[in-house]
């Protein structure tokens, strides 16, 4: 059979150097013949000459794809030619709406050696790897809402959450089959005692579904409660679920207290595999650091192990993972990009 093909969608910014080592990386582990790599010119960069974010025939493209990788896309912050939200809406959460990526995966791990703002008593406590799965296709993200007497003293903004009973069962439900292969623990974050209506339906649901998994063990956390715990006591968590806002603020102080966003890997992953899965890393495009080949390809090269599990590849996820442990434990000095990814690249290979 033809080897599977990964549309590889670097971006902007530090994107495509960051994605180049994560092809690197998979070239080595599984050899060069495992995947065809198919390049797809996308983000601001291509906005800018052609005022395309995502041509529909692109899409269908990238839908025939086994899986995406994905580097960052974004324009530099002083650039007012790219208006906000537009490569998000329109390339990002467009595909992960497009291809209904209901799991969006963070997983967070404090490797030995790795600075950290967390204080030596937290630390001590006990490791840090959890995993939250963030709903990625509903929520507030969903983009309902409107203004009302818009640029007026009476103008009224509404953004309006959008959670259904098959949403969030199904995502709730992967955070159970997660945590069976984990420490059998699931926290739901969510806030319930204000957001009453869709408080009640994760409620409901997470407690439904809780009763088929006996062996796991439960707990909910109001979302600010969750911020206090990850920065005194981030041990407690193995999986988390939560909603799409919500997953997306906790995943970014996740990863400042493991290391920093460098390392933070994201897989939006659609389960039933009916469309391609997209794998990136969860910091941006960087512009400040562009082309210098200083950003670290450490949280990409994560998403690609991600890629490789969710491929059905466990073992090469597994070494990719353990090169990159072992390559996080013995850094000493600076690295540019490319040789953190040879680095990592020799240890699979
Ligand atoms: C992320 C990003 C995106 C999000 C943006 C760029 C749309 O912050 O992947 O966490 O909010 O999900
Ligand atoms: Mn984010």
């Amino acid at each position: 059979p033809a080897s599977p093909t990964l549309a590889v969608i670097g971006g902007d910014g530090i994107g495509p150097e960051v994605t180049a080592e994560a092809v690197k990386v998979l070239r080595a582990v599984c050899g060069d013949d495992a995947f065809s790599f198919v390049d797809y010119d996308l983000g601001a960069e291509r906005w800018k000459r052609t005022g395309e974010v995502l041509p529909d025939s692109v899409l269908a493209e990238l839908a025939q794809a086994d899986a995406v990788l994905f580097g960052a896309v974004g324009a530099a912050p002083g650039d007012k030619s790219m208006p906000s939200g537009i490569l998000e809406r329109g390339l990002i959460l467009k595909i992960r709406f497009a291809f209904d990526h209901y799991v969006n995966l963070r997983p967070s791990r404090l490797y030995a050696g790795v600075p950290t703002p967390l204080a030596e008593s937290v630390t001590s406590r006990g490791e840090v790897d959890f995993v939250v799965v963030r709903e990625g296709t509903e929520g507030l993200y969903c983009g309902n809402g409107g203004v009302v007497r818009p640029g007026t003293v009476h103008e009224i903004a509404t953004e309006v959450s959008v959670n259904t009973a098959h949403g969030v069962e199904r995502v709730v439900r992967d955070a159970f089959e997660r945590a069976t292969r984990r420490r059998q623990k699931v926290t739901l974050v969510h806030k319930h005692n204000v957001l009453v209506n869709a408080g009640q339906l994760w409620n409901r649901v997470f407690e439904q579904v809780a009763a088929e998994y006996p062996q796991v063990q439960t707990d909910y956390l109001h979302v600010d409660a969750a911020t206090i715990f990850l920065a005194t006591d981030p041990a407690r968590f193995d999986v988390v679920v939560t909603d799409n806002l919500f997953g997306d603020i906790l995943t970014d102080l996740a990863a400042a207290v493991t290391g920093g966003i460098g390392l933070a890997a994201s897989g939006n992953i659609n389960p039933t595999r009916e469309y391609p899965s997209m794998f990136e890393p969860v910091h941006g495009s960087a512009p400040d650091i562009a082309g210098q080949q200083v950003a670290d390809p450490t949280a990409a090269i994560l998403s690609a192990a991600l890629l490789l599990d969710h491929l059905g590849r466990p073992e090469e996820a597994a070494r990719v993972t353990a090169a990159v442990t072992e390559d996080i434990e013995s850094r000493t000095g600076q690295r540019r990009t490319s040789e953190v990814g040879d680095a990592i690249a020799t240890r699979v290979s």
